[in-house]
């Protein structure tokens, strides 16, 4: 790899992304933003590295989740908030049910281009080009709010700046006490149908009580009012992440600057393609979608690419198949990894392989769908004797009706009264938090199932 450069994907076969029509405003794009500031510093990308580490041997779990697609329009402090909200409940609630620390990360903060399946939509007989995120096009749908324009990556950087900015206050500045973030839960626990995860709640209340009572508390203890929130994104418009990559005076190596952790999409990890190329060379943790045409030949070579040093947290393999075909496809790819010996964190990410059309007509995802891919994820590493290291969900802080399911069930109904994301269908608050104390339960279980196991040996 001694001959990257930030910019060697250029010659590479690149797919997903847009042609700039105009060359010359997209090279000024390009170099404002070279000039900008990097919206993270590479010890914080080694730290979360150092942290997906652990989650490889089970010594942490990975939480991974945000919008599908951030959008320009909906940007708002209580966005934000809601979702980093609803992302340290589920996060309290999982190391409750793991007995490991959780590891935050959002898909905020950058996550704005989005890969499709067709390169055209039609609509009333008329066929426009897809829309591919608010960094490139706009969803409206009329030519002129189709065709990509550079300029949206400077906007796209700024909300990215200020969406960070508020994360890190919130982080440290008193709103992530656990004591708080506890309260909130059990405000959800105690009401309706979700009574059924009061006793988890309950058990949380008690050892927050001891904690106290022996003087470990958020007012003593910084842990227990600050977190570590890190950011994510899928590394899809190059021309964006190459001008935000920098050198890290500290290593001498490349760190992609636009975010704390980048991953490679299920559309784009062609193990000669420009999007592998660039993300080969930067030092953050690196996620790969691995979906059911993920051959065990390209893992390998993209194992090889992605971390040739089989360096610990380097690289997060995202297991996105639907529920009922995991076993059809996890199996082959941890027996490639089992045999090249590969350091790899496996994280569930239970949406991507659950998208249907429902008899309204939207795309959605079924509660139960996510929940069952998890489980069928879980086994199988029980089976083989893997760690199942983190999950990924598409989510959000609002109370939107964009899932189906749930105690507060959404049904096919009811989508319609607040479908508002820009691509795939979110969990909700509720649903996500939900999800978390399902997980939890299934983490607890396993654990003392191989506790039992270890007595008996
Ligand atoms: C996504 O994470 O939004 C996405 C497009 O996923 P995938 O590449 O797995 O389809
Ligand atoms: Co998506």
């Amino acid at each position: 790899m001694t001959d990257w450069a930030k910019n060697t994907w250029r010659k590479k076969p690149r797919v997903q992304m847009p042609d700039y029509t105009d060359a010359g405003a997209l090279n000024k794009v390009e170099a404002k933003l070279g000039k900008y500031p990097p919206l993270v510093f590479a010890g914080e990308a080694r730290r979360l590295k150092d942290a997906l580490g652990r989650a490889a041997v089970g010594d942490a779990f990975l939480l991974q989740g945000g919008d599908c697609a951030e959008s320009f329009a909906d940007f708002s402090a209580d966005s934000i908030r809601d979702t980093f909200k609803v992302m340290l409940q589920m996060a309290m609630v999982l190391t409750f049910g793991a007995k490991v620390p959780v590891i935050k990360v959002g898909r905020m903060a950058g996550q704005f281009a989005k890969p499709r399946s067709a390169a055209t939509e039609m609509m009333d007989g008329i066929e426009l080009p897809s829309y591919r995120g608010d960094i490139i096009n706009e969803l409206d749908f009329n030519e002129a709010a189709r065709i990509p324009n550079p300029d949206k990556m400077l906007q796209a950087y700024t909300q990215s700046a200020a969406t960070l900015n508020l994360l890190r206050a919130f982080s440290t500045g008193g709103y992530a006490d656990v004591h708080q973030v506890h309260a909130w839960t059990l405000g959800f626990a105690g009401r309706g149908e979700a009574e059924k995860y009061r006793h988890m709640a309950e058990r949380i209340s008690d050892t927050l009580d001891f904690m106290r009572a022996a003087g470990v508390s958020s007012e003593r203890a910084h842990s227990l009012r600050t977190v570590d929130f890190y950011t994510s994104h899928e590394a899809l418009l190059l021309e964006y992440e190459e001008a935000l990559t920098r050198i890290d005076s500290t290593s001498g190596k490349w760190v992609a600057g636009s975010g704390h952790m980048v991953w490679v999409g299920d559309r784009t990890r062609q193990p000669d393609g420009a999007h592998v190329e660039f993300a080969s060379g930067v030092l953050n943790p690196i996620g790969l979608k691995c979906g059911p045409t993920t051959t065990a030949e390209d893992l390998k070579v993209l194992m090889a690419k992605l971390n040739p040093e089989n360096e610990a947290g380097r690289l997060t393999l995202i297991a996105r198949f639907g529920a009922g075909n995991v076993g059809d496809h996890l199996p082959r790819l941890i027996k490639a990894v089992k045999e090249e010996g590969a350091n790899v964190v496996w994280s569930c990410d239970a949406m991507h392989g659950n998208t249907i059309k429902s008899a309204s007509g939207y795309k959605t995802r079924p509660f139960d769908s996510v929940l069952r891919e998890v489980q069928e994820f879980f086994a199988i590493h029980k089976s083989e004797g893997t760690i199942p290291g983190g999950v990924h969900f598409e989510m959000t802080g609002a109370d939107v009706t964009e899932c189906t399911g749930g105690v507060r069930a959404v049904r096919d109904e009811n989508l319609s009264d607040r479908y508002h994301t820009a691509c795939d269908p979110r969990l909700n608050a509720s649903q996500a938090l939900e999800l978390a104390f399902l997980v939890a339960e299934e983490l607890s279980a396993r654990r003392e199932e191989s506790k039992a196991e270890a007595k008996v040996v």
